[in-house]
Parts: structure tokens; C-alpha cells; sequence
């Protein structure tokens, strides 16, 4: 009897507050959406059907997402695209129960074919004022350069930022990693750091544990997107337990982008079991086959973890993200409540 009271996995998962600090913005185009933006801005797609967008999303590795990511971001044009995106995704993140995001977006993708970067930032930052009326979800914006794209480029893009950079948190690093080691953008994340910003680089998703290190030491990062690879070092994974490194990690990503063989190897539990701050995240859900709450539940169900597992991975996301004290002390206060 008490059992069928329990609430399900899905439920539980659903009630921790949690945040989400791994969105790639432009990651949460769902096809309707890319037809939608598309019509309204007479882009002409290679594709005719939702169902031959969803079909060309079979990957082997990054670099084939990548291809169709930059592709698929083509359609947003205006400040009201970026502004809908936006509201798109927090409303997912609402129904997940999800109390805060700290978003990427990729401004070189844009300014690249002549969209100016105020109407892709003005677009996000009147999204997130709209979550935050509409859903109590509060976020954060970081701007991530390309580094497939030199160390010119990534400067340029700081420049444009400049105005915004009393709503902008951090930047970050993301694209093609392989070829593109964090040593290349440690100057412009110095400037970054200069002028106040947090700073997160992807690292270790398809990269070695080198770029780990790099990220680390050369970067000097707050936290590490994915850092999946760092566990093949010993003392890099007793580095980042000891300093208490924020991972976020992004299971049906991996999954997707063949990182992993599948969610049953998926390094999420040992990251917990070897007292590594990991989270969980999304990564692009459009793109991979799902959203904050799906990554959760398809980790928990292939690894078995625990209530109490789950509810560490939540506390990481408060503890790791970007909030003050007094806000994250908020949600730890309700998650602590949560029944184990
Ligand atoms: N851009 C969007 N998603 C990404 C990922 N998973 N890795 C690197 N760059 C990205
Ligand atoms: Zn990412």
C-alpha cells in the first residue's frame, strides 16, 4: 500500500528545485519551431517535414551535429526569434521543475551572417525576463566563443558584448574541441576575467584530459562543461573532487554524440561515487531527445541511483551555479525538506 503512495521516479525527479547550467539556447530549436521561424522569415530549409529534420539527427560524433546545429540556427533572424526560443525553452523548464537556468548562446553564430549582437542579446534578456514574470524561474546569460574561430574573432565578440556586460555573467567556450585546445582563448578569458565575468569552458567532452588541465590551469575556469574525459587521469579526478569543480554533464548528449556507448557506461554515477560535483543537464535538448527532467530520469533508471544520488545531483546545481548565497540558500533550504 505505502508504495503505491510512493510518488514515481518521474515525480520525485520533478519536485527537486534544480537548476539547469549547460543550454546551449540555439540547442533548444525544435523543428516545428525551425518551420515556424523559417516561414516567418522566408528562409528557405533543406528540409520539407518536421519528420526529415528529425531523421538527419543521427550522429557519430560532434562535429556531425555541429554541422546541422550551425545550419538549424540560421532561421532566427529578429530579437522576437530569440525572445521566443527563450520562452520556449523556460517553459520546459517550468514543467520539469526546474527554479534556475544559466544559458548559453553563441553570438559568432549570428553577428557571423550579419545579425547584430544586440538583437540576439536584447531577444534572450527580454526571454528570461519573461520566465522569471511567467514562471518564477530565474537565469543567467554566458557567452560562449567559437573556438573553431581564432582568438581575434573570440576578442571582437567580447568587444560587441561590452555593452551588455552588466547583464552577461560569464563566458564560456564551446563548438568543435578536438584541434581547438583551451590554450588558444587563454588570453581573451583573461580580459573576460578582468572585466569581471565568471568564467566555463567546455572541456573533456571529445578532448583529452590535457584540455582539462588546461581549462583549469590556463583558463582558471569556475566550472567545466562535461569534463567526462578527466576521469581517465587519477589525479586530475582528485583535483577536481579536492577543489570542489562544478561538472556539468549532459548524459543524453553523450549518448547522442556517441561519447559514450551507452547510458549504462555513462561516467555520472562514478563522478558521484569519486566525490566529484557533478550535475545534470541537457546540453541542446532539441537536438538529442531531451530535456532537463528526461536527463535525470534516463541517468537514474540506466545507473540506478539513489533518491539520495538525485538529490545530491540537484544540490550541485544550486551549489554550482551562479546565484548568490541568499538564493541558493532558498532552494537548499526546500530541497533539504525533500523526503529521501
Ligand atoms: N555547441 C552546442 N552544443 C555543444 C556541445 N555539446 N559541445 C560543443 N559545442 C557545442
Ligand atoms: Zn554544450
Amino acid at each position: 500500500m505505502i508504495d503505491t503512495l510512493a510518488p514515481t521516479l518521474s515525480d520525485f525527479i520533478s519536485r527537486l528545485p534544480k537548476a539547469e547550467l549547460h543550454l546551449h539556447i540555439e540547442g533548444s530549436l525544435e523543428p516545428e519551431q525551425m518551420f515556424d521561424f523559417a516561414r516567418r522569415n522566408r528562409v528557405v530549409l533543406p528540409f520539407r517535414t518536421v519528420e526529415e529534420v528529425r531523421a538527419a539527427y543521427a550522429f557519430t560524433r560532434l562535429q556531425d551535429f555541429l554541422d546541422i546545429y550551425y545550419q538549424g540556427a540560421q532561421v532566427l533572424r529578429t530579437e522576437e526569434d530569440f525572445r521566443d526560443l527563450a520562452l520556449a525553452y523556460f517553459r520546459r523548464l517550468a514543467a520539469d521543475g526546474g527554479v534556475h537556468a544559466e544559458i548559453f548562446f553563441d553570438p559568432q553564430t549570428h553577428t557571423g551572417r550579419g545579425i547584430p549582437f544586440a538583437v540576439v542579446a536584447d531577444g534572450l534578456l527580454a526571454g528570461m525576463a519573461a520566465a522569471r514574470d511567467q514562471f518564477g524561474i530565474t537565469s543567467r546569460l554566458i557567452l560562449c566563443f567559437l573556438r573553431h574561430l581564432d582568438e581575434d574573432a573570440a576578442f571582437a565578440t567580447l568587444a560587441a558584448a561590452e555593452p551588455y556586460l552588466d547583464r552577461i555573467t560569464g563566458v564560456g567556450l564551446d563548438s568543435s574541441e578536438v584541434g581547438n585546445p583551451p590554450a588558444k582563448f587563454a588570453r581573451v578569458f583573461r580580459a573576460a576575467r578582468d572585466r569581471g565575468l565568471r568564467l566555463v569552458a567546455h572541456a573533456g567532452e571529445e578532448g583529452p584530459p590535457e584540455y582539462v588541465w588546461q581549462a583549469l590551469d590556463l583558463l582558471g575556469v569556475d566550472r567545466l562543461d562535461h569534463g567526462n574525459r578527466a576521469l581517465e587521469d587519477a589525479a586530475l579526478t582528485g583535483r577536481l573532487g579536492a577543489e570542489g569543480m562544478t561538472l556539468t554533464v549532459c548524459p543524453l548528449s553523450n549518448l547522442k554524440l556517441c561519447v559514450v556507448p551507452s547510458l549504462e557506461a555513462h561516467p555520472l554515477r562514478r563522478m558521484l561515487d569519486l566525490g566529484v560535483r557533478a550535475t545534470v543537464n541537457a546540453d541542446d535538448p532539441a537536438y538529442f531527445g531531451g530535456y532537463l527532467l528526461d536527463n535525470y530520469l534516463r541517468a537514474a533508471t540506466a545507473l540506478d541511483l539513489s533518491r539520495a544520488q538525485l538529490i545530491q545531483l540537484a544540490r550541485n546545481s544550486i551549489t554550482g551555479s551562479f546565484l548568490d548565497a541568499d538564493a541558493q540558500a532558498t532552494h537548499l533550504v526546500r530541497l533539504d525538506a525533500m523526503p529521501r
